[in-house]
């Protein structure tokens, strides 16, 4: 079973090692999608050396083949510019293209914003939580509290 674990340009990107070494002990099979922003926040040979996995940044090539399907995304750290466009249907990064997609496929998404009071408190995001949570979309208030969704045993998800 395949979580994807979306990756933001913000600044808790640090506990993203031990993110994967915890989905990974709960059997997930982990592969990391960062922003075109965040590429440059991780440590991409350390999340590749994790995960066996190459970290995806960009839409694959159409002659590529099309990468395993997630059964269940987290989106950490989720930034402002992501949630925003993500309510919106805006797919100008691979990251958001499959955001797009996952509530009509039924994939559970789990969000763990990091945004600061002024830009939480802005009509734009207020919005867009509320929009997202109709859709289905989960929010979590760390990646921690994110565990009662990594707790799901992986052939209930979709069940
Ligand atoms: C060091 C640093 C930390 C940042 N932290 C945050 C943050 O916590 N939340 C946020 O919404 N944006 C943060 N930003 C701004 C985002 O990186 C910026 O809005 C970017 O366009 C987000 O792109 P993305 O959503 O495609 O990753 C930070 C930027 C820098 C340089």
């Amino acid at each position: 079973m395949d979580l994807y674990v979306i990756v933001c340009a913000a600044g808790p990107v640090r506990d993203l090692p031990e993110l994967v070494a915890e989905a990974q002990a709960r059997d997930w099979t982990v592969q990391v999608v960062t922003t075109p922003k965040a590429v440059d926040f991780v440590d991409v040979a350390e999340l590749e050396r994790r995960t066996g996995r190459k970290v995806r940044v960009n839409y694959r090539h159409p002659s590529e083949p099309k990468p395993p399907r997630a059964d269940a995304i987290v989106v950490y750290p989720a930034t402002f510019n992501t949630i925003n466009k993500f309510a919106l249907g805006i797919t100008d990064t691979y990251a958001l293209g499959l955001l797009a997609e996952a509530p009509g496929l039924g994939i559970p998404v789990t969000l763990v914003p990091f945004v600061n009071d002024a830009l939480a408190a802005r009509a734009p995001y207020r919005a867009a939580v509320a929009a997202l949570q109709e859709e289905g979309v989960r929010f979590a208030a760390g990646w921690r509290e994110a565990g009662p969704f990594l707790s799901v045993p992986p052939d209930r998800l979709n069940g």
